[in-house]
């Protein structure tokens, strides 16, 4: 007698999950089916661990499928449990910028770097689907991520760099391929990535987030628990309004990730050798401005340097060099962003 995934399903409708009042099936408790002739192997997903009723509904399902499919089958009826992969992550702090360009992933490098120098525990996850950056500025390009394969499930083990959890969806997705995905594509593929990583204990993990306001910036919002977000930003007219644009977004009612503050970066331009002198070419202090206006604390002013676009095409962010003024900088805005964490209570 051959029986089809349907029939399985049709005859667990009638194994109940009592604390929810309702069948297995009906509560999608049922996963990953496999029939391989006389062998029947599904997973019950229970909501939280419950070893009252794990027993119970696993002899329920198994008698099921012998009493109403094949009285010969060999059934193997695992019980799994959600693992919140993220439960052991502090804090999550995404960056993010009304438009491209503006530095947002050499901000979120050099931060991830000054965190693991202030000694926490920090990872960094390039969710920038239509253009990863990080593999290139931590000097991954070629890393291929492991998998482990625990109860059941995999799971992606970031490559370390630097003292510093990396992954990017540079590792998995050609960019290129991408670019044609619609929004919601995208999304389900940062989800899985969040979902599917052993990150392990970690104080800070850093999300390099694609410029604007779109699918991806949602997903994160309404389906991870995010600390806070920090908007980079340039010191021109055009890049203010587009920041202004990204802050009102994140503060929206459904939305609502609290909004760390503003990054200025390019603040002003200083030339290796004469470091004292300062120009501000793209306008004066615009970021100092928005961030008062918008009432949310100006996180740093991170100046236009030769060396911080070199290091970063180098796969050696500024940061980790002691001896340059630049690296305090971003070491004094980590120091900025974990204050106004804790002062929140974020
Ligand atoms: N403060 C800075 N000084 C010099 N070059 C910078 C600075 N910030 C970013 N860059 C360079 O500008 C380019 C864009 O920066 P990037 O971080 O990739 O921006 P985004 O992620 O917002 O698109 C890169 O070549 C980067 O090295
Ligand atoms: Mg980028």
């Amino acid at each position: 007698m051959s029986y089809t995934k349907e029939d399985i399903l049709e005859a667990l409708k009638s194994v109940l999950y009592f604390p929810k009042h309702d069948s297995i099936v009906n509560l999608d408790m049922v996963r990953d089916i496999r029939l391989d002739g006389k062998k029947v192997s599904f997973a019950i997903f229970f909501p939280e661990r419950d070893e009252q009723n794990e027993n119970i509904v696993r002899q329920a399902a198994i008698s099921a499928i012998i009493n109403n499919v094949d009285t010969e089958a060999e059934v193997d009826a695992e019980i799994r449990f959600p693992s919140d992969p993220l439960a052991r992550i502090k804090n999550i702090i995404a960056v993010a910028s009304g438009k491209g360009g503006v530095g947002k992933s050499t901000v979120a490098a050099n931060l991830a770097i000054a965190l693991a120098k202030q000694g926490f525990k920090t990872g960094i996850m390039d969710a920038d689907i239509y253009g990863p950056s990080i593999p290139l500025m931590f000097d991954v390009v070629d890393a291929k991520p492991t998998v482990k394969e625990e109860h059941g499930q995999q799971w992606i083990i970031p490559v370390e760099k630097y003292g510093i959890k990396v992954l990017s969806i540079g590792f998995f997705v050609d960019s290129a391929q991408a670019l044609i995905w619609r929004g919601p594509m995208a999304s389900n593929s940062l989800k899985q990535l969040l979902n599917e990583t052993e990150w392990g204990a970690l104080d800070y993990l850093v999300i390099d987030l694609p410029p604007g306001t779109g699918d991806i910036q949602l997903t994160l919002a309404q389906d991870f628990k995010i600390t806070g977000i920090a908007v980079v930003t340039t010191p021109q007219e055009v890049a203010l309004a587009d920041a202004r644009k990204a802050l009102s977004m994140f503060n929206q009612e459904k939305i609502r990730i609290p909004i760390l503050g503003l990054v200025e970066n390019m603040s002003y331009f200083t030339p290796a050798e004469l470091p004292e002198n300062k120009y501000y070419i793209f306008g004066r202090e615009g970021g100092k401005e928005l961030a008062e206006k918008t009432g949310v604390p100006l996180l740093g002013e991170i100046p236009l340097v030769q060396s911080i676009r070199e290091s970063g095409d180098d796969g050696a962010p500024i940061t980790l060099d002691e001896s340059s003024p630049v690296a305090e900088a971003f070491m004094q805005m980590a120091r900025n962003i974990d204050n106004v964490i804790k002062e929140r209570k974020l």
